[in-house]
């Protein structure tokens, strides 16, 4: 059997499948969500660790219960968020920071004006706070105890696989699609950036070596091996067996991450795209073209705890189809800034065109239309700058769920939307990764496995919606600073 740990921003799951990649459990521990400021995002690494060792011993009892072992663990992670440990004391340092978290906007801004092109040049990505990079220098610069093992050459640094990579198995490593998230690692050479190093003021003895994505790393304390980092949006990636140059897959889950196969050509974008590293698994090294969009289905589960219009998704779709447009309203899901193609972390949420004849139905269907805007405003970008004709996108994460939003993103983009009945892309390209490593499955083989649940044909033009919303986001820019 195989464990797909999937160390996410809200919860830790581990998703244990059987010999033939069926899903067998799903163990699910939520932690807390720290904001000591506003726009500040953290985690407590130790909680984290708390239920990464809970959902692992949970899935090793089910194995036992069924008479069977854990032939390998793959592990995929939230990306860009960074811990800071001392590699004698084994303490960490600090909270850990989280990608969502703006601290480090003004720095941001004005490393984008300065160094922008050259940092895109080297990393492949636009300068944002989302980034790890500032976020080590901040803990650098703030922080006493990060400063002391910085001055004793004890700090070490890791995106969340490498923390968790340290603390399975002792050794300080993280994978070529984790470290392409860190605004330090150049993706032409391959190897952390002397020059960016000392922009930021890191140290390369401070990070983790870099490896390949599917690698035998080490083994737990009771002899399980580890043999994948992936960050999760590249493992999705895999997971939905997107090998080919071209193949694109969306995954909708708290933000929703697009990712095109690029093969090994990295695309320059000139809409504020990302490239970034897909996976490297020996010889082959996949790039992929990446759009982020920060705002999805916490955008859902704001509509029902902060402003209570339902009490479940369920209700909400119900409400939006009792109305079937959206009344004139449009929904900027710019909660906490905007990502690609704007990346504009003043921006902020918005709904326009209230009139008298408004009600919540129509501010539902709107949200659901924002949701899906967000996303094939990506995808239409991705086929202009690729060339490469999409005619299927690959979905999954949580919201990929909701048929509404499905069918106009489908209606959006002109495209065929696909969903696999395996919605856990990411905790399954983590494990097939893994084992993959270990030689106990090939690509063609998880080809053959991969079912599809339900697929969405173009059924009316959105044109004039989405052209109207874009001129609502336009409005929602800038709007903070
Ligand atoms: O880049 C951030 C991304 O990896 C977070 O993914 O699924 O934890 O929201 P998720």
């Amino acid at each position: 059997m195989f464990i797909g740990l999937d160390q996410g921003t809200t919860s830790t799951r581990a998703i244990l499948f059987d010999d033939d990649f069926s899903m067998v459990h799903e163990a699910r521990r939520e932690f807390r969500q720290i904001y000591p400021k506003e726009g500040w995002v953290e985690h407590n690494p130790e909680d984290i660790w708390q239920t990464v060792v809970e959902v692992l011993e949970e899935c090793k009892r089910v194995a036992t219960s069924k008479g069977k072992k854990i032939d390998v663990i793959g592990i995929t992670n939230q990306r860009e968020t960074v811990v800071a440990w001392d590699a004698e004391t084994k303490e960490v340092l600090h909270n850990a920071i989280v990608w969502q978290c703006r601290r480090t906007a003004e720095r941001s801004s004005y490393l984008r004006k300065e160094y922008g092109r050259v940092i895109k040049e080297k990393t492949g990505l636009v300068v944002d706070p989302y980034f790890s990079a500032t976020k080590m220098e901040w803990l650098i610069q703030n922080v006493p105890e990060v400063q002391k093992a910085y001055n004793k050459g004890t700090l070490r640094f890791g995106t969340i696989d490498s923390f968790l990579a340290w603390k399975l198995t002792g050794r300080h490593v993280t994978d070529y699609s984790n470290a392409s998230r860190t605004m330090i690692f150049n993706i032409n050479t391959l190897d952390w950036d002397d020059e960016l190093l000392e922009l930021f003021g890191i140290k390369r003895e401070f990070l983790p070596e870099v490896v390949d994505t599917a690698q035998f790393i080490g083994y737990t304390d009771d002899g399980i091996p580890v043999a994948s980092l992936v960050g999760d949006q590249q493992a999705a990636l895999f997971g939905q067996t997107a090998f080919q140059k071209g193949d694109v897959k969306c995954t909708l889950g708290t933000g929703s991450f697009i990712l095109m196969n690029t093969g090994n050509e990295k695309i320059y974008s000139e809409h504020n795209l990302l490239s970034t590293v897909g996976w490297k698994i020996k010889d082959e090294l996949v790039y992929a073209l990446e759009g982020s969009v920060f705002i999805t289905g916490t955008l859902v589960n704001y509509l029902i705890k902060n402003l209570g219009f339902a009490k479940d998704s369920l209700e909400l779709t119900e409400l939006a189809l009792q109305v079937g447009n959206n009344g004139g309203i449009y929904f900027v899901p710019a909660l906490t800034g905007l990502g690609a193609p704007y990346w504009d972390p003043y921006a902020r949420g918005l709904i326009i065109g209230l009139t008298p004849g408004t009600d919540k139905r129509h501010i539902i269907y709107a949200a659901f239309e924002g949701i899906a805007f967000s996303v094939g405003q990506l995808v239409m970008l991705m086929e202009k700058e690729s060339n490469i004709k999409i005619n299927t996108l690959k979905v999954d994460g949580g919201v990929s769920k909701n048929n509404l939003i499905m069918q106009i993103l489908a209606d959006v983009v002109n495209t065929v939307v696909e969903r696999p009945v395996n919605r856990e892309t990411t905790a399954l390209g983590a494990a097939s990764l893994a084992a993959i490593a270990l030689g106990l499955v090939t690509k063609e083989k998880l080809q053959e496995i991969r079912k599809i649940d339900r697929i969405f044909t173009p059924k009316q033009s959105r044109e004039e919606e989405f052209n109207k919303w874009k001129q609502a986001v336009n409005r929602a820019l800038n709007w903070e600073s």
